[in-house]
């Protein structure tokens, strides 16, 4: 009787545990990072051209984006680009690197819906949240449209701590610099890829922090949507 009942329990623990995640139809993350695509260092669209036709982008159509796609426009926000010095694709106040990169996924193929963050050591996501968090991001960012039709959003974010406790008063200054460097990167990224982004400035401080679970002295700078024209 009693190994019966042990073996009904662990039944339905197994089982409660595999409802829930076919539920959220996704595979489970939590314990493991997931390695993205290598960046290609090479592309058809000429610098040039990117230059010329940058533009913000506000509509994006309904079609997802690929984890390739994904990978390289992280890549090219803050990705390592020489890893004997782990020095990255933008520039940093003295290498200090106050920028943490985050996605808010709501489309993509081979990536489920959820918050993730970057980690360059090793170009690797980690998921934060699960799910389409699409409806309360949109409200967080005064209900600017592209965030609610774009099937992903990369959100920069800073510590200030790591670039004052070497430059003091001027951190800030650097640190806002560094953050255009990075969304440069990534618009005329998006450009080659035949895809869009609108740089985003606006918002709720506070209710963007919470959502995306940001650390005590870690800030919001930026929101980018970026999807297919
Ligand atoms: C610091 C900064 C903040 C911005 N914030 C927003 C914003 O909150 N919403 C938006 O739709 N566009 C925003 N933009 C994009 C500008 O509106 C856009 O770059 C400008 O209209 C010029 O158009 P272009 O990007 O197509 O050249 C911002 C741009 C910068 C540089």
């Amino acid at each position: 009787m009693r190994r019966l009942l042990i073996t009904l329990l662990f039944s339905f623990v197994v089982l409660t545990i595999s409802c829930d995640a076919a539920h959220d139809g996704e595979i489970d993350m939590s314990n493991s990072n997931l390695a993205l695509p290598p960046p290609i260092l090479s592309g058809e669209t000429a610098l040039e051209q990117a230059l010329n036709k940058r533009r913000s982008v506000r509509q994006f159509s309904n079609q997802p984006l690929n984890l390739q796609e994904i990978g390289q426009l992280l890549w090219a926000t803050q990705g390592i680009s020489d890893h004997d010095r782990g020095f990255r694709t933008a520039p940093s106040a003295g290498a200090t690197y106050p920028l943490e990169v985050l996605i808010v996924v709501a489309d993509a193929k081979e990536l489920a819906p959820g918050l993730y963050r970057y980690h360059p050591q090793g170009h690797e996501l980690r998921i934060m949240k699960k799910g389409d968090l699409r409806s309360t991001f949109f409200r967080a960012a005064l209900n600017q449209s592209p965030i609610e039709s774009a099937p992903a959003t990369i959100v920069i974010t800073a510590v200030h701590e790591r670039t004052e406790t070497r430059y003091g008063g001027r951190a800030e200054r650097y640190v806002a610099m560094e953050a255009g460097h990075a969304a440069q990167n990534l618009s005329l990224q998006a450009v080659a890829l035949g895809l869009g982004t609108v740089v985003i400035g606006a918002f709720d401080d506070a209710r963007i922090a919470e959502l995306l679970a940001l650390h005590s002295g870690e800030s919001p700078l930026y929101l980018i949507p970026m999807g297919r024209p």
